[in-house]
């Protein structure tokens, strides 16, 4: 008997490849738990995984894959790397380590995981994306953690990533750059999606909505963010929270609702800042 499993739709790149808006994301999972999680997640409809080797755990999120069952060209993977790495010939490197803990042999999306300004090689690192791209070693290329004047750098030199994926959600809006990412046509990441802590999912206007539509202050908060045409990979380790993740495709928050959650962006002095932040 085969399963049915709901898949979460996609946007498309600006290079034509199609992303899932919703997907697993993978930190602080250790190997051993990425694995049988990237397995059981598949197993209920994503198809999106997100990692990084910052993360530790690529062999893990293969091995999941693997285990999965599900055939390669139907899923997909992104990772990121680390500051060690931002040259031309860097980025070859960090692809092909990153190929070969995961096991595979081409990656969907790389990032560039922080701009790292104080070494300033990101422009570099971009270069040796592009020749990534060019090899066929990955499908998209893109940048985590940019803010408005790194990006600026890569469209000096003539560069434009396809995706940017920024801390993003009801408490961190964001608009400065999803305006730039708008103007560009670069498609935007949500990661954190669930707010440092769970404190925001105890808000009263998200707690509010959730009850008016019998749902959970997460799937307020994720579906806030998919609606948007952003994408977002929430980590969960638990199955409940996993399923419950991805059933955000079967409900839509109305324009007063969306305005609602609109006016909860705040200032965090708290948020890890890119221009001095990185790794
Ligand atoms: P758990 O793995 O036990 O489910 P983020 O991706 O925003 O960083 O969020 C990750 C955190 O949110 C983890 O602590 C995860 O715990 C928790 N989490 C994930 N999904 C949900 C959910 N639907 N409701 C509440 N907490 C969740």
């Amino acid at each position: 008997m085969t399963q049915q499993t709901t898949l979460a739709p996609t946007i498309t790149l600006p290079n034509g490849v199609a992303m899932p808006l919703l997907g697993l994301g993978t930190w602080p999972m250790n190997d051993q738990e990425a694995a049988h999680t990237v397995a059981d997640a598949i197993g209920l409809g994503y198809r999106l995984i997100d990692t990084a080797e910052n993360y530790g755990n690529e062999t893990g999120v293969g091995e999941g894959i693997r285990r999965s069952g599900v055939p390669r060209d139907q899923l997909f993977l992104t990772t990121k790397f680390n500051r060690q790495w931002h040259s031309v010939a860097g980025a070859r490197e960090a692809c092909e380590a990153s190929l070969k803990r995961l096991g595979l042999d081409y990656i969907d999306l790389l990032l560039i995981h922080w701009p790292n300004p104080d070494q300033d090689r990101y422009v570099d690192a971009f270069h040796g994306l592009a020749k990534l791209l060019e090899a066929g070693l990955v499908r998209a290329i893109g940048t985590s953690n940019f803010k408005p004047q790194h990006l600026q750098r890569l469209f000096d030199a003539g560069l434009v990533p396809h995706h940017n994926q920024i801390q993003l959600d009801p408490y961190h809006r964001r608009d400065d750059l999803l305006a730039i990412h708008k103007e560009r046509g670069i498609s935007t990441g949500a990661w954190r999606p669930l707010g440092c802590g769970n404190a925001m999912l105890a808000d009263p206007v998200i707690t509010s909505i959730a009850e008016a539509h019998g749902r959970t202050a997460a799937q307020i908060v994720l579906r806030w963010i998919v609606q948007q045409g952003v994408v977002t990979t929430p980590k969960s380790a638990n199955p409940i929270r996993l399923a419950q993740n991805l059933a955000l495709f079967d409900f839509t928050l109305s324009d007063a609702e969306v305005a609602a959650l609109d006016t909860l962006d705040r200032p965090d002095p708290t948020m890890l800042d890119a221009d001095t932040f990185g790794h």
